[in-house]
């Protein structure tokens, strides 16, 4: 069972992610196309085994905002909490949670088991309250020179525990971590 230092709960968190070499989730206008045309080409990911043991999707505002370009709902199926101190959205998809107590204790109630954590803010806010149990990030052979964060500044390092590392096809990497809590 999964421990914060902050706040006890029941579940395991995940985060599974892409990034550029440089480290970025999204060119600064939170455009995908460096990951989505050499994603196509990496083969399997492992993304389909992936979601397919996740009970609950928590994300940012902001991710939250990207699907609804994309003229589908891309988690049929998966209760899915949108994090955010400002959205007020009509949106039978989604429960919109104003911060991590709340939504801890509402997963908690809730039953939740295997959560995964997505959006580059939401990601650094989680990793800083001891929310993060495993990052798996696939690493993109390509440099953006600038763009949106998967990382930030830090009170205190973090240590992780190295679990695995696998190469894709096109050149990308894929690198899993286990994030004890102390
Ligand atoms: N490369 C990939 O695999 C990947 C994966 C996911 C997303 N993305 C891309 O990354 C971009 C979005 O990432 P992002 O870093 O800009 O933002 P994000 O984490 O998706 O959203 C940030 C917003 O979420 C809310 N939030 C975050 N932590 C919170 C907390 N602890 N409590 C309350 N609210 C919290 C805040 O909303 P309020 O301002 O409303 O309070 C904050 O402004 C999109 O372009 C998306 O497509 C890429």
């Amino acid at each position: 069972m999964a421990a914060s230092t902050d706040l006890h709960r029941t579940f395991r968190t995940q985060v599974f992610i892409a990034t550029s070499l440089d480290g970025f989730i999204a060119r600064p206008d939170g455009e995908l196309d460096w990951l989505i045309q050499r994603g196509e080409r990496a083969g399997d990911t492992g993304y389909d085994a992936f979601i397919a043991e996740i009970d609950t999707i928590v994300m940012g505002r902001n991710t939250y905002q990207k699907t609804q370009t994309f003229g589908f709902w891309p988690y049929e199926g998966i209760p899915v909490r949108v994090l955010s101190t400002q959205l007020d959205a009509d949106d039978p998809n989604i429960i919109i949670t104003r911060n991590t107590t709340e939504l801890v204790r509402d997963l908690d109630e809730a039953g939740a088991r295997n959560v995964y954590i997505d959006g580059g803010q939401l990601i650094q806010t989680f990793l800083r309250e001891s929310l993060v149990d495993q990052v798996t990030i696939t690493t993109a052979p390509v440099l953006l020179g600038s763009g949106l964060p998967l990382f930030g500044a830090l009170d205190n390092d973090i240590e992780l525990r190295h679990l695995s590392t696998t190469t894709l096809a096109e050149g990308f990497v894929q690198t899993t971590y286990t994030v004890p809590q102390v």
